[in-house]
């Protein structure tokens, strides 16, 4: 059996959609929304639906052999494992952004506001700029209007939430698309498998673009 970890929602159910059209189909994991693991025997393969964030940990440690990531998640944690294929889709951008006016005159101390405090910190010592950062865990546009920071670094999908609270993109950092991940073990043990999967996922990025 090899085992998927595929992120739960949205993103999960275009993925899962991936895999099925690459013929590994489980036509049960659309029957329900609360289980949570689903087999198909004849194709050896088991999914089960993990938080989106949790899919490395499954990996990395072995409970899954391979897996669905965003790269956000691969660059805030990253985790040891393989990164197999960019499947392109789940795409946004990790951006800094900030109210209109704001100007960083790179005078003080920047106060940034993030879930994803490696990839904050990495983005802004390669720039050479001091900061102090405000680890939060959602609702991240909040802190630039309430002055608990100058800027927030996310995740910008359509820019509609920024929009909507009166910010903007002031820096793109990194472009994010999910990942197709292996156990680094697995990827040895079970590296036919995973390659026959790897390749019939390559072709369907390719039929999607
Ligand atoms: C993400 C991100 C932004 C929003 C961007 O939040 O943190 O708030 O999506 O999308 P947009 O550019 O299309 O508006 P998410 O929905 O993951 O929830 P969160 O508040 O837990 O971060």
């Amino acid at each position: 059996m090899l085992n998927i970890a595929l992120p739960k929602g949205r993103l999960g159910e275009k993925v899962y959609n991936m895999f099925e059209k690459a013929g590994y189909e489980c036509p049960s994991i659309k029957e329900t929304n609360r289980k949570l693991i689903f087999e198909n025997e004849e194709k050896g393969i088991r999914f089960f639906w993990v938080k989106p964030s949790d899919v490395s940990i499954y990996v990395e440690r072995g409970a899954a052999d391979i897996g669905v990531a965003g790269k956000d998640i691969l660059l805030e944690y990253k985790p040891n494992i393989y990164e197999l294929l960019d499947l392109n889709i789940g795409k946004c951008n990790m951006c800094v952004a900030a109210k209109k006016e704001f100007r960083d005159e790179n005078i003080k101390v920047l106060k940034v506001a993030t879930k994803f405090t490696e990839i904050a910190s990495d983005y802004y010592s390669k720039i050479g700029r001091d900061i102090d950062i405000i680890k939060l865990n959602g609702s991240i546009e909040l802190a630039p209007i309430l002055g608990l920071s100058d800027v927030i670094v996310d995740i910008v999908e359509t820019g509609t939430t920024l929009k909507e609270n009166d910010l903007e993109v002031k820096t793109k950092i990194v472009p994010i698309s999910a990942r197709l991940i292996s156990n680094k073990a697995s990827f040895k043990f079970k590296g036919e498998e995973i390659e026959k999967i790897r390749n019939a996922m390559k072709e369907q990025v390719l039929y999607n673009d």
